[in-house]
């Protein structure tokens, strides 16, 4: 927002200065699932507290008789004697319940019109056709499953089938590349695949089969069947292994009985970003992961099943999907929106009109999506009528109090709290963040732990502390239900990567962090080699060997520069392998190579992952043991003015580099 704008009568920057903050309004507070005494009690026995909870939210067709075992760590268990079936509780015990009747989605096609409203019956009916049409291809307990589909309800379908089966899921994001799935699919050793022809995306049919194709045809596949959804009606080329979705449900038996599970057992995992080029498959189980998404689904965003429509912005190829799409609020009962495209397809106020017209009562979304309605401008919202929202959520990334503000002001019109959550694909669901009921509010810090988590800030050496304004790094001091059980097949890396860094005793999060005096937590970004671009994880790793594996390309730096709408921006450093540095300097070269450096990255990862800059340079910044000094080029990168230089190997690099750029 630029200097001097207005919203209503006050300047939002006054409002930063004051350093206003929000107390819980009265009426909020008097109906709030999250109270006070939640605190003191999780605070007093953790692990009785999170029983009650998977007692409380679930429902368990063997129960449990210990809560955590934390006899060999890092690998937690919890609940682990008890059994139960996850789509069991997100579906059947609804319908089971006499609440059949009660929408679980609102769909909303991208093309206008195009909606669908399923009810618990419906999807009821719909998972067991689904785990039966997967049962008859030949999936089961522990099979593995890779999901890569457009935001419809046939995703929703599909991860409660598997989950209903016993087989753990692995989702693709839709906006991944051939390359990422095949990848993936082979790292986790898939033997299905459910995707469809294409979704909506920006007003067109955009297809995600040929992906599938082309990641299945590297030939050494464990894929046996590919399952496709119908969506778009686009031309798809066809193989033996492929069956249309809708085929494969009509043919399947419309009833299955699905079998409880031991709490321990996986229930999907989920790649992401670590600081390698090799992404992580994150894994979580059942009994703990569901308890906790389903508490922290109703005392942060303070779900009331009879009357709220909820609606979760993310994509369900992230773990926001997974966590607060499907498994906390199915779990819940709740009723939600599913929105299947872009928020300015076919106008900017597209979001508000959902709103609007499905009457949404709680939003959650990410500060990227703030920043870039802020842009947009308040007359756009202001033109909807929003006042059924009653809370508002924020997830991803820190949003800054600029655009809390806003938010509050524009999207929740003075009246609904914000939740800031932070947590990680890793935690598996929200581990800090005001309870909306109870915190009064300080815009641009998640605040405290959530009832029955422990954080803490570390310095360099590994000691807490608490003073104010130092900064240090964010560490758990327990174990908690929803945490990753692991990374898929590699348990030293999990050890190494979140266990080491200060001993055994704390998981690192690799977030920095701070305490304001009033002992708030304000968190500061990555402290790893790992971005966050529009709240979605890459690592500079990844893109840097998506880079060199390009035929022109010697060597690649990628740092993550301070972006206003995106949190950060990709931005890349290249040297050209010798025989191209000639032909990129021809008049006009440099520009298609950039293209076609970019155009290579989307490929090998997916169009998210384009740097928004490459730089071809011909030395980069390195220490002289070799290390790329990243500090420096972000420096470059952000426009600033390049810091000590005295540690470089050859401190002429950076001359040169920034020369470069003033020629650009
Ligand atoms: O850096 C933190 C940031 O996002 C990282 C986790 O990314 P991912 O696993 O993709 O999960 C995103 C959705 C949960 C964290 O290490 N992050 C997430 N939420 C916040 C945040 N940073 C500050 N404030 C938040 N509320």
């Amino acid at each position: 927002m630029r200097k001097g704008d207005t919203v209503s009568e006050k300047p939002l920057e006054n409002l930063v200065n004051e350093g206003q903050t929000f107390p819980p309004p009265a009426e909020f507070a008097a109906q709030a699932n999250g109270t006070a005494d939640l605190y003191d009690k999780a605070d007093a026995d953790p692990e009785g507290f999170w029983a009650e909870q998977a007692r409380t939210y679930l429902t368990w067709s063997k129960p449990f008789t210990q809560s955590l075992d934390w006899s060999n760590p890092p690998f937690a268990k919890w609940f682990a004697d008890g059994e139960l079936n996850a789509c069991v509780n997100a579906v059947d015990r609804h319908v089971e319940e006499g609440r059949g009747d009660k929408v679980a989605i609102h769909f909303v096609g991208e093309p206008e019109g195009d909606t669908r409203d399923i009810t618990y019956a419906d999807l009821h009916a719909e998972v067991q056709r689904a785990a039966n049409a997967l049962a008859d291809l030949g999936i089961g307990k522990g099979d593995t499953v890779a999901i890569y589909l457009p935001m419809i309800p046939e995703a929703a379908v599909a991860m409660l089938a598997c989950a209903r089966l016993g087989a753990p899921h692995s989702v693709v994001f839709g906006g991944f590349s051939a390359e990422a799935l095949h990848s993936r699919i082979n790292d986790a050793e898939c033997k299905v695949v459910i995707t469809a022809d294409g979704g909506y995306r920006r007003g067109a049919p955009s297809a995600l089969k040929p992906a599938v194709d082309a990641a299945l045809d590297h030939g050494d596949t464990s894929v046996e069947h590919v399952l496709v959804v119908r969506r778009t009606g686009q031309d798809t080329a066809w193989n033996d292994r492929d069956l249309w979705w809708h085929e494969a449900l009509e043919k399947a038996a419309p009833t299955h009985e699905a079998q409880a599970f031991e709490a321990e057992h996986p229930l999907f995992i989920l790649y992401t970003s670590g600081t390698t080029g090799k992404p992580k498959g994150i894994f979580h189980t059942t009994g703990g992961y569901l308890t906790q998404c389903a508490y922290t689904n109703a005392v942060v965003h303070d779900v009331h099943r009879d009357t709220d429509v909820y609606w979760c912005t993310a994509d369900i190829g992230w773990v926001t999907g997974h966590s607060y799409i499907v498994y906390g609020p199915m779990t819940n009962g709740v009723t939600q929106v599913m929105y299947e495209g872009t928020p300015d397809t076919p106008h900017q106020g597209r979001w508000w009109e959902i709103v609007q017209d499905h009457k949404v009562t709680i939003l959650y979304t990410a500060p990227t999506a703030v920043r870039t309605f802020m842009k947009w401008g308040t007359d756009i919202p202001a033109k909807f009528d929003m006042s059924s929202l009653r809370l508002l959520g924020s997830v991803g990334e820190p949003i800054n109090p600029e655009a809390w503000l806003w938010y509050h002001r524009n999207i929740g019109g003075d009246r609904a709290p914000i939740v800031d959550t932070w947590w990680q694909t890793e935690t598996g669901a929200i581990m800090i963040s005001p309870l909306p009921g109870v915190t009064t509010l300080e815009p641009g810090s998640a605040q405290k732990p959530i009832p029955g988590i422990s954080a803490e800030i570390l310095d360099d050496e590994g000691q807490p502390f608490t003073e104010a304004e130092k900064v240090g790094y964010l560490v758990l001091t327990k174990p908690w239900p929803a945490m990753l059980r692991g990374i898929w097949g590699d348990p030293e890396r999990y050890k190494q990567t979140y266990w080491s860094r200060f001993g055994e005793k704390y998981y690192f999060a690799g977030d920095g962090a701070k305490y304001d005096d009033k002992g708030n937590i304000w968190l500061l970004g990555r402290v790893d080699d790992v971005m966050n671009v529009s709240g979605h994880r890459l690592s500079t790793a990844e893109i840097e060997s998506a880079l060199v594996s390009h035929p022109k390309v010697a060597e690649a730096a990628v740092v993550g520069a301070t972006d206003d709408t995106t949190g950060q921006a990709i931005c890349a450093f290249v040297i050209l392998r010798q025989e191209f540095v000639e032909e990129a300097d021809e008049p006009g070269e440099g520009k298609d190579l950039v293209q076609e450096l970019r155009n290579h990255v989307g490929n090998e990862i997916g169009p998210i992952a384009k740097p928004r800059s490459i730089m071809i340079v011909s030395e980069l910044p390195k220490t002289r043991s070799g290390k790329i000094m990243r500090r420096l080029l972000r420096d470059v990168a952000e426009g600033r003015e390049v810091g000590d230089v005295t540690t470089l190997a050859d401190s002429s690099v950076m001359d040169l580099i920034k020369t470069g750029m003033s020629s650009e």
